[in-house]
């Protein structure tokens, strides 16, 4: 079953086509950093405009690629949300004009479970297992207990890993998005250099304000040429040592037999190594490029939830308030 995937939840404009849930034909994204680079972070009306523009050429071009036509395509997956309203109802337009013209299923995603879906890509993971879910917007420990089924026990109580990531990035006066950037800056630091409060948050969930308040402070006490990198990689070390930590105690107490990190920060190297390093239960992780938005996960996210029944008024209600909570019994999501 082949399902043509959009996503445009965000500040990428992405178009895939997924064979059988796992199997990536083509994923084709264009990302809008250049355009908002100048703001320090993503400003929504560019972000809908910059979608409009590119998503009908991107669904031609992914077409094309992959010597597919529409009448070969089971399906349609769209973003239905968590994310930028006026982003997102331009994939879920696009959508649902293609759908109706071609007569295709429409199947609408929860971005998150898109996420969790981006480990299944080019692999055989199975659930259950417990998911660190670490982005730009969230910081979630799930408990996926199979395809279509997961609860999620553990959040942040602030700012989400991906957004102290950004925002530590922002005051090392890096470019956006701080997340990647503060990373490649990290290489040349040491992670000793500065010893940074650890966050006491009992339980499952997550804090990241009291570690950001600590390095503005500590930058503000420090001389104007103090080392970069090296505060960089304190930074990095903290949080990378706090979300091993939490997950791999969450995998215990659960008795998870696998471990899954998803979301954009489960691109970072150091956190990937330490993972592998620490954990001694098996440890999935996306490819690279599936770390980030991409409409390869959704695509793969649709295919699993194409037996769940899903009608476009429904659809349509998300898409006018994505607060509903419809969106948890339509995707049985429970927190
Ligand atoms: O999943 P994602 O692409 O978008 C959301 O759903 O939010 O995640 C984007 C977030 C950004 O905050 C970005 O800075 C962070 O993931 N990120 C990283 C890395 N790559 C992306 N954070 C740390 N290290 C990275 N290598
Ligand atoms: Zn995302």
């Amino acid at each position: 079953m082949k399902i043509l995937g959009i996503e445009t939840s965000c500040d990428e404009t992405s178009i895939a086509i997924v064979e059988d849930g796992r199997n990536v034909l083509i994923n084709n994204t264009i990302s809008q950093i250049e355009l908002h680079k100048e703001f320090g972070g993503v400003k929504p009306s560019i972000a809908k405009f910059a979608h409009e523009e590119v998503i009908d050429g991107l669904i031609d071009k992914t077409l094309s690629d992959s010597k597919l036509t529409l009448e070969q395509i089971d399906a349609i997956a769209v973003t239905i949300g968590p994310g930028l309203i006026i982003s997102l109802l331009v994939g879920f337009k696009t959508a649902k004009e293609l759908a109706k013209k071609f007569n295709k299923r429409l199947i609408g995603v929860n971005h998150l479970f898109g996420h969790i879906c981006s480990t299944y890509l080019h692999s055989e993971l199975e659930p259950p297992f417990i998911c660190l879910l670490a982005s730009g917007g969230h910081t979630q420990i799930i408990d996926v207990k199979n395809y279509t089924e997961y609860e999620v026990f553990g959040t942040t109580l602030d700012d989400a890993c991906g957004e102290a990531f950004d925002k530590i990035g922002r005051l090392l006066g890096l470019p956006y998005p701080g997340g990647p950037n503060l990373e490649i800056l990290a290489k040349d630091g040491n992670p000793e250099a500065f010893k940074l409060p650890e966050a006491k948050v009992r339980s499952y969930d997550f804090s990241f304000s009291g570690l950001k308040t600590a390095v503005l402070r500590l930058v503000q006490s420090l001389p104007q040429d103090y080392n970069k990198a090296d505060l960089a990689a304190s930074f990095q070390e903290n949080v990378t040592n706090t979300l091993v930590k939490k997950i791999i105690s969450a995998a215990k107490d659960k008795n998870a037999k696998k471990i899954v990190v998803a979301g954009g920060v489960s691109a970072n190297k150091t956190l990937r190594r330490k993972l592998e390093e620490m954990s001694n239960i098996p440890v999935f992780m996306p490819g690279l490029k599936y770390c980030t938005d991409n409409a390869a996960m959704i695509a793969s996210a649709g295919y699993l939830l194409k037996d769940i029944h899903q009608d476009i008024e429904t659809l349509d209600v998300f898409a006018k308030d994505p607060s509903s909570t419809k969106l948890k019994t339509l995707f049985k999501v429970s927190s």
